[in-house]
């Protein structure tokens, strides 16, 4: 067993062995010779996965690579050179829309980069506007150290990509012409996203593609770019999907999300997101008098919420008192934790704009925060109680130890 895995490994090895010792393959050869080690594309190649795979530089710019000298290298009929932007597209899909060909090397590769490129922006204003400033597949991929996604050095590895996307899309100047905003980069970084994939390597927060899809169609599962928080916030989106504000939001073109969150600054939430006042989001589309019930449900959500934290923090502080003063609360303390998660809960049916919804979760919590209360402050009298018995039982002691000291010299007088 263990043999034919090490005979595996060799024949990989001697599969790549023109390209990793540098004999045979000349075209990696020559141009290593004159090429700049940190920008030549000899060098860089190294860290590509085409390289990686067995692939040299003849595989995508043709030519022979056993000829001696880069004039007979052009003179091959089937030298490529180097593709111009427009051409970029085709001359990458010539395999990587092959499935005949990507199957032998990867089945679970998907095909159809070209075909999804086509359908974004980028690829129509390059095909049909001939708008040179969009991407093409190196503008994201890089060329020469083109990775996978998985891979760290990658630019479209997760942790890089928001500045892949970037280096067009935040440049102001670069982006004037076409009127869109260049803030993307600048809120995303700011936001709850942007914050927990950047700085706390979060790989479940979303990068600019997962919202966008990787080629410009929609992610999978995801028909419009309006449905794409539902991929990974289930519960909420399938709350909103039975609120009165799926109806009347689809009537009048309004996002499902970004509505009350926005798109790329999406900032952690809080309680006085709802409520019938400012700050809350309800009154940037509810007016008092606007003959429905969305206000009169705002203020009955705040007020549930507001009267189950109050009670949260209250059980909290009798509970950290019973703590302090050495009482057993081991049950106290699970069941103070069952009131977080009827809280976080409450907070999540929020989205279906329904005040009994939300109530249903909030009753549940303060149930439990009275239990709590209740039972810690009884922890509470009974640590006193046992103080006021100890001490009694000290008085007493003093008393007996005197009265017997008493005793005993009294005897000893006598004597
Ligand atoms: C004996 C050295 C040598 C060999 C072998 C060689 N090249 Fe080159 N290549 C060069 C030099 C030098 C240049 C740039 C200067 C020039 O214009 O000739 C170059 C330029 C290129 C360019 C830039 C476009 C162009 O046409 O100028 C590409 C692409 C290229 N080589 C690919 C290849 C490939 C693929 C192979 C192998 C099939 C290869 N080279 C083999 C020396 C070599
Ligand atoms: C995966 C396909 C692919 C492979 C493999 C590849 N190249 Fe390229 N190469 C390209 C593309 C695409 C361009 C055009 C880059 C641009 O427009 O900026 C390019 C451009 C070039 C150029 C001209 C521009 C420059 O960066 O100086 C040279 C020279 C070159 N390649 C040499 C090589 C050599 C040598 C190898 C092997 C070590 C190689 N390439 C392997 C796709 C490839
Ligand atoms: C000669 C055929 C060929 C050409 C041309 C080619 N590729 Fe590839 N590409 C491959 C093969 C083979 C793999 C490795 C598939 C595997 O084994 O996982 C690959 C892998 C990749 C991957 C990594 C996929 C993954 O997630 O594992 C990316 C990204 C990629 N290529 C982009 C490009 C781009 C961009 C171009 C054009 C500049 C290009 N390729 C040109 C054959 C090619
Ligand atoms: C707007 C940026 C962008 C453009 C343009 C782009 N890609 Fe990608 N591509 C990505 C991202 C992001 C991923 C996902 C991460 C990864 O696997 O590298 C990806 C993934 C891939 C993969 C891995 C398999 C897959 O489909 O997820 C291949 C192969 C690939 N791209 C090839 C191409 C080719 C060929 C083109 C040009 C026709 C192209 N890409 C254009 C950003 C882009
Ligand atoms: C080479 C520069 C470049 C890169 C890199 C780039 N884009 Fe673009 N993108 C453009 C240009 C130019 C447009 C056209 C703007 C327009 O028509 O509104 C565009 C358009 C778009 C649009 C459509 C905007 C609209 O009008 O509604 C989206 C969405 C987009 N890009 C997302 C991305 C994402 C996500 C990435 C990274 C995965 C990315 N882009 C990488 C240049 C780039
Ligand atoms: C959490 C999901 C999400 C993430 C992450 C995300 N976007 Fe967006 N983006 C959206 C939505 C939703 C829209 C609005 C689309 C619409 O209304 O059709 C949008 C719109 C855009 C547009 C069109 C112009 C505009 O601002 O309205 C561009 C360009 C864009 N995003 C680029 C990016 C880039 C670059 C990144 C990464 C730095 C990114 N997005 C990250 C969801 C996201
Ligand atoms: C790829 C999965 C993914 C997608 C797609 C996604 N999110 Fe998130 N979202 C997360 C993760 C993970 C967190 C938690 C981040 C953290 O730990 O701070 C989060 C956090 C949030 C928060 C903050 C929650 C809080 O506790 O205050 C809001 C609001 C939010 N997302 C809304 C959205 C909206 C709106 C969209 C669509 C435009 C969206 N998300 C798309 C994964 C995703
Ligand atoms: C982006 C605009 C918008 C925001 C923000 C918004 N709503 Fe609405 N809401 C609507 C629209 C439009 C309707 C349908 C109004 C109608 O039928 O008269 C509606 C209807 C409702 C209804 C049903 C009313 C009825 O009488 O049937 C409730 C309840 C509701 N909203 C609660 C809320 C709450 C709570 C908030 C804040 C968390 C909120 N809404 C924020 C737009 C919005
Ligand atoms: C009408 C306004 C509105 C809409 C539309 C809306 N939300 Fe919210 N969202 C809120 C409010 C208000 C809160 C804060 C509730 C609180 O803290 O008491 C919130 C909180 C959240 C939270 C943190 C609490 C939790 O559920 O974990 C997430 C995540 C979230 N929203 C995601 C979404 C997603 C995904 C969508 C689309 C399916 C969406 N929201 C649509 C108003 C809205």
């Amino acid at each position: 067993m263990i043999r034919s895995k090490h005979l595996a490994l060799l024949l990989g090895l001697l599969a790549l062995s023109p390209l990793v010792f540098g004999q045979e393959d000349n075209c990696v050869t020559c141009h290593r010779e004159f090429e700049d080690e940190q920008t030549g594309p000899s060098h860089m190649f190294v860290r590509d996965i085409h390289a990686q795979k067995g692939l040299g530089c003849a595989d995508c710019h043709g030519g022979d690579t056993a000829a001696e000298d880069m004039e007979d290298v052009r003179r091959a009929k089937n030298y490529r050179g180097v593709p111009t932007h427009r051409q970029v597209p085709d001359f990458c899909a010539r395999c990587h829309s092959d499935p005949a060909y990507m199957h032998e090397h990867n089945p679970s590769l998907p095909t159809d980069q070209l075909d999804k490129y086509k359908s974004s922006v980028h690829g129509q204003r390059m095909f049909r506007e001939r708008d040179a400033k969009v991407a093409d597949c190196i503008s994201c991929h890089s060329v020469h150290e083109i990775g996978s996604g998985l891979m760290p050095h990658s630019s479209t590895h997760p942790l890089n990509l928001p500045q892949t996307c970037g280096k067009c899309h935040a440049d102001a100047e670069y982006m004037a012409e076409y009127g869109i905003p260049t803030t993307q980069l600048d809120d995303y970084r700011q936001s709850v996203h942007g914050i927990a994939l950047l700085e706390r390597h979060d790989l479940g927060a979303p990068a600019c593609n997962d919202c966008h899809g990787n080629h410009g169609a929609a992610p999978p599962g995801v028909t419009s770019l309006a449905a794409v928080c539902g991929n990974c916030h289930v519960l909420e989106a399938g709350l909103f999907k039975g609120s009165p504000h799926q109806e009347a939001f689809s009537q009048n073109d309004l996002p499902m999300c970004e509505s009350c969150h926005s798109n790329h600054l999406i900032v952690e939430t809080s309680d006085i997101m709802v409520g019938s006042a400012e700050p809350a989001v309800c009154v940037q589309c509810h007016e008092p008098d606007d003959g429905n019930a969305g206000l009169q449900t705002a203020m009955s959500i705040s007020t549930a919420i507001k009267e189950l934290r109050l009670a949260q923090e209250e059980a909290g502080k009798i509970l950290a008192e019973a703590g302090a003063k050495g009482m057993m609360i081991t049950d106290e303390e699970f069941l103070y934790k069952e009131v977080n998660q009827a809280l976080i809960q409450a907070r999540t049916q929020v989205h279906a704009f329904n005040a009994d919804s939300v109530m249903a979760k909030t009753t549940e919590g303060l149930t439990k925060a009275e239990t709590v209360q209740t039972n810690a402050a009884s922890l509470i009298d009974e640590y006193y109680f046992r103080r006021k018995g100890l001490g009694l039982a000290t008085v007493f002691i003093t008393i007996l130890a005197v009265a017997l000291y008493l005793k005993i010299r009294r005897l000893e007088k006598n004597q």
